[in-house]
C-alpha cells in the first residue's frame, strides 16, 4: 500500500466531513447561512459513494446537515450506511417533524450524536437569530424520554444571546444534554454579519464557559471555527496556549471538508468553491482551493497580522471571504483582536 501523502498543515486524509443533504427547510432563521431557494436533495447514490470512499481511507465522522435534515427522504438509510461502514453519523436538527417514532427510528438507524439547534433559553432570545424554539424543546424532551445518551445542543453565539449562556447550560442540564457546543456566528446567506458579540460580551462569555466547564455536568465545547474564542480561552500563565496545530481553528481543508447538495466537494459549508472530483483523495490532493487555504497563514491581513493571539488562531475564513470578498487569514469582525495587545 502506498504511504499516505503529506500536505502542509493538513492531515493526509480528512477525518471529518459535512454533507449538505437538502436545501429544503420550513424555517427561515434570521441568522441562516444556507441558500434555501431551490429545494434540492443530495443524490443518495452519490452520498453513499462518498461515504464508502471515506470509510475505506480513514474518514471518522460525517455531520449531516441541511436545510432541514429531517426532510431528506433517505435520512434513515444514510444513517444506517454510516453505521454499517463504521463512520460516526451525526445529525443537526431544528426539531421540526420530530416525534417519538422519529426519535426511535434515528436511534435504530445507528445515529451517533444528535445536535439540536437552539440559540436561547427563552423563545424571545432564540427568536433574534433562530425560528423553531418549540420544535427544539420538544426534540430535547423526546430525546431525554428515550434516554438517548448523545444529545448535543448547537448554540451559535450572537450579541443577543451570549449573555444567556449560563441559562443555556442550566437548560441543557435539565434536559440531560451531554454536550453544549458554542459556535461562531458566520455571515448570513446575504453575506451579512452584524451580530457578533462585542469585546466585553466575549470576555464575559469566556468567563461563563470556564465556570460551566468547572461546575456543570454538561460538557462544554467550542467549535474550531470559533478560533478567537478558543485562543482566548486557551491562554494560561503556566503551560502556554494549547490552541495550536491543525485543530487550532478553521479546519476546512486541514482535517475536514464538505459534500454539497449537488454532490460536489467544497472546503466547508461556508466556503462555496464547488469542485467536481470523483474521490475524496483526488480532491484532497489536487484541489487548488485547498492548497491556497493550507498556505493562508503565510500572508495574514489585519487585525490578525498584529494580534497577540495570531499564532494561536485561525478564524473562520468565510467571514472575510463573504464580507470583504477576499480569501485570506483576516477577520475584520473579530472582537478578540481588539482586546489582545500585539
Ligand atoms: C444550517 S443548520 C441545518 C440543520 C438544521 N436545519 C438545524 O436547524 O439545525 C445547521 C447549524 O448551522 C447553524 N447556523 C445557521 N446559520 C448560521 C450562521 N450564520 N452562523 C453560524 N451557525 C449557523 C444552525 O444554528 C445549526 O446549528
Amino acid at each position: 500500500m502506498a504511504a499516505p501523502r503529506e500536505f502542509r498543515d493538513a492531515l493526509p486524509f480528512p477525518v471529518q466531513m459535512s454533507f449538505e443533504l437538502t436545501t429544503k427547510c420550513p424555517l427561515r432563521c434570521p441568522q441562516c447561512y444556507c441558500s434555501l431557494e431551490h429545494g434540492e436533495d443530495l443524490d443518495f447514490g452519490r452520498a453513499v459513494e462518498v461515504l464508502k470512499d471515506g470509510a475505506e481511507h480513514g474518514l471518522l465522522t460525517v455531520n449531516l446537515s441541511g436545510g432541514e435534515t429531517m426532510l431528506y427522504p433517505r435520512i434513515y438509510d444514510l444513517l444506517e450506511e454510516c453505521a454499517k461502514l463504521g463512520v460516526s453519523g451525526n445529525i443537526a436538527i431544528s426539531g421540526y417533524g420530530v416525534d417519538k417514532a422519529v426519535v426511535r427510528r434515528l436511534i435504530e438507524a445507528g445515529v451517533n450524536a444528535i445536535f439540536v439547534s437552539l440559540n436561547g433559553s427563552t423563545e424571545e432570545i432564540n427568536a433574534h437569530t433562530r425560528d423553531g424554539y418549540g420544535y427544539a424543546l420538544n426534540a430535547l424532551e423526546l430525546l431525554q424520554e428515550a434516554d438517548f445518551p448523545r444529545t448535543a445542543v448547537n448554540f451559535v453565539a450572537h450579541d443577543a444571546n451570549c449573555d444567556d449562556f449560563l441559562n443555556m447550560v442550566d437548560l441543557c442540564d435539565r434536559y440531560g444534554v451531554s454536550h453544549l457546543v458554542v459556535m461562531a456566528a458566520k455571515p448570513t446567506s446575504k453575506h451579512e454579519l452584524d451580530t457578533v458579540p462585542d469585546a466585553e460580551q466575549t470576555v464575559r462569555l469566556v468567563k461563563d464557559i470556564k465556570q460551566a466547564q468547572l461546575h456543570s455536568k454538561v460538557n462544554i465545547g467550542v467549535e474550531n471555527c470559533y478560533s478567537p474564542l478558543k485562543a482566548w480561552l486557551g491562554r494560561s500563565f503556566l503551560f502556554g496556549n494549547a490552541n495550536t496545530g491543525i485543530q487550532k481553528g478553521c479546519s476546512a481543508g486541514r482535517s475536514m471538508m464538505s459534500l454539497d447538495v449537488n454532490g460536489d466537494f467544497t472546503p466547508c459549508r461556508q466556503l462555496m468553491f464547488p469542485e467536481k472530483f470523483k474521490t475524496i483523495g483526488e480532491y484532497w490532493a489536487r484541489s487548488e482551493t485547498l492548497n491556497e487555504i493550507r498556505n493562508i497563514e503565510d500572508s495574514p491581513g489585519q487585525p490578525c497580522k498584529d494580534c497577540g493571539l495570531g499564532r494561536y488562531c485561525l478564524s473562520c475564513l468565510a467571514v472575510n471571504y463573504k464580507i470583504e470578498g477576499k480569501l485570506m487569514k483576516c477577520n475584520t469582525r473579530c472582537p478578540v483582536a481588539g482586546i489582545v495587545p500585539a
